[in-house]
């Protein structure tokens, strides 16, 4: 996707070295980005008709957008000017660039390039944000002397740049492949009586990132999701529950299949033991309710699990997070848990970033300052990669050991 910055000629650079390398690369031109560069250079650099804007021409009458789009392994905007970019994040179709980028599935890579005041307004940087936290993934603007004359950020990154940005992205697209993960999220409602129940704070925004990063590394993905805020994605197949009891059920009919199960839900950790049946009516005496314990989920799975399959939960904590982390860890046989603090203004339920500690089998841990969500499950899904290569399930018994931090994310 070529877009009308003065940046539009160094996209020639990027389309010819990734043309050299064997990438089958169509350029889709906007109209201004049209005024900038010819088409035939990219035809001549690519050796593939380009897509102009559809509106203009009418000659792409005979281009199936949605098939050209669902075709791509990467879409790459460079320049990707604030026009592009407030489109994208508004859901904006008004030419053949904007409308694929909605049909799209294939991982979105942007290239921004503009002038410094309109990169650092708000509203660019609420849009950039806005698309980051849908998984969009971002290289540059680099900083220095603009085409206007000014000097900041939102110079388009130099192209060898871009192209390793490019790489990186396709190399990871397929690194789950085959496998398949089964994955707990959102909450539980546990009945009192027909009309109320007890829940809890989870929004499900954590399950929709890992499932996203999930799918586009190509892994079949199961989501056994309680009641959450979002709107899971239809490739994933995804079973519905309210309790715990339910969920658990769901879980023990598809472990066996899945190479991976991850527990991110807020599983209620007790039900009412007698629901009633009608509605309870106010009186002027204290109303206890009897609780009873629910099965420990992702902890059934973890005694449970066969060889080779990879088990990872969630901790929750408002306090001695790493403590109570390990003691999950250990106690739910798992390979991984990722720790976080909730009750912070930036972490936890309902918010779209997240602190995070990883801990491992081997006593490691990773931590993570604030972070989005998405990166966090990029992050795990890097970690499942590694786990699943190396096969490093350990019998399922408790290990004992202090911590160590191993790593800062920079
Ligand atoms: N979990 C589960 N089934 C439960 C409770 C928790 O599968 N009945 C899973 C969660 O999905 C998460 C991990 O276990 O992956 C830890 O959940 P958390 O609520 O932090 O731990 P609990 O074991 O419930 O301990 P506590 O509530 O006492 O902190």
């Amino acid at each position: 996707g070529v877009t009308g910055s003065i940046a539009a000629y160094k996209a020639c650079e990027i389309a010819s070295t990734l043309t050299k390398a064997g990438v089958n690369v169509t350029a889709v031109m906007t109209r201004s980005a049209q005024q900038l560069v010819g088409p035939a250079t990219f035809e001549g650099l690519t050796g593939n008709r380009v897509i102009r804007d559809m509106v203009e021409s009418g000659q792409n009458a005979n281009i199936d957008h949605i098939a050209v789009s669902n075709s791509a392994d990467l879409f790459l905007v460079a320049p990707a000017t604030a026009n592009i970019l407030g489109k994208a994040a508004q859901g904006i179709a008004d030419d053949w660039l904007s409308t694929a980028l909605l049909v799209t599935h294939a991982p979105i890579l942007f290239a921004p390039a503009m002038n410094t005041n309109m990169y650092t307004h708000p509203a660019v940087q609420e849009n950039i944000a806005t698309l980051k936290q849908r998984g969009c993934q971002f290289v540059g603007p680099d900083a220095g002397r603009l085409a206007c004359n000014t000097v900041g950020p939102g110079r388009l990154i130099e192209p060898a740049e871009i192209v390793e940005a490019v790489w990186d992205l396709l190399k990871r697209s397929d690194t789950l492949a085959g496998k398949h993960i089964l994955l707990t999220t959102g909450a539980n409602h546990e009945p009192i009586d027909p009309v109320r129940y007890i829940g809890n704070r989870s929004s499900g925004k954590m399950g929709l990132a890992i499932a996203q990063e999930a799918l586009q590394r190509g892994a079949k993905v199961t989501i056994i999701t309680g009641p959450s805020d979002v709107t899971l994605p239809p490739e994933a197949r995804v079973i519905e529950v309210q309790t715990a009891q339910e969920m658990s059920n769901a879980v023990m009919v598809h472990m066996d299949e899945a190479d991976v199960i991850i527990g991110a839900a807020a599983v209620a950790d007790y039900r009412v033991t007698h629901p009633s049946d009608e509605k309870h009516k106010r009186s002027t005496t204290a109303l206890n309710i009897e609780l009873t314990e629910n099965p420990d989920i992702i902890g059934t799975v973890g005694a449970q699990k066969r060889e080779g399959q990879v088990v990872i939960g969630f901790a929750a904590e408002t306090h001695d997070l790493i403590a109570h982390a390990q003691e999950k860890l250990n106690k739910k046989h798992l390979d991984l848990i990722v720790a976080n603090r909730v009750g912070t203004s930036d972490s936890g339920f309902g918010r779209d970033t997240t602190d995070a500690q990883f801990l491992f089998r081997d006593g490691t841990v990773e931590q993570h300052p604030v972070i989005r969500k998405r990166e966090l499950a990029d992050l795990l899904m890097s970690h499942i990669v590694e786990l699943l290569s190396k096969h490093t399930t350990l019998p399922a018994s408790p290990q004992s050991g202090n911590p160590e931090v191993s790593a800062e994310r920079p």
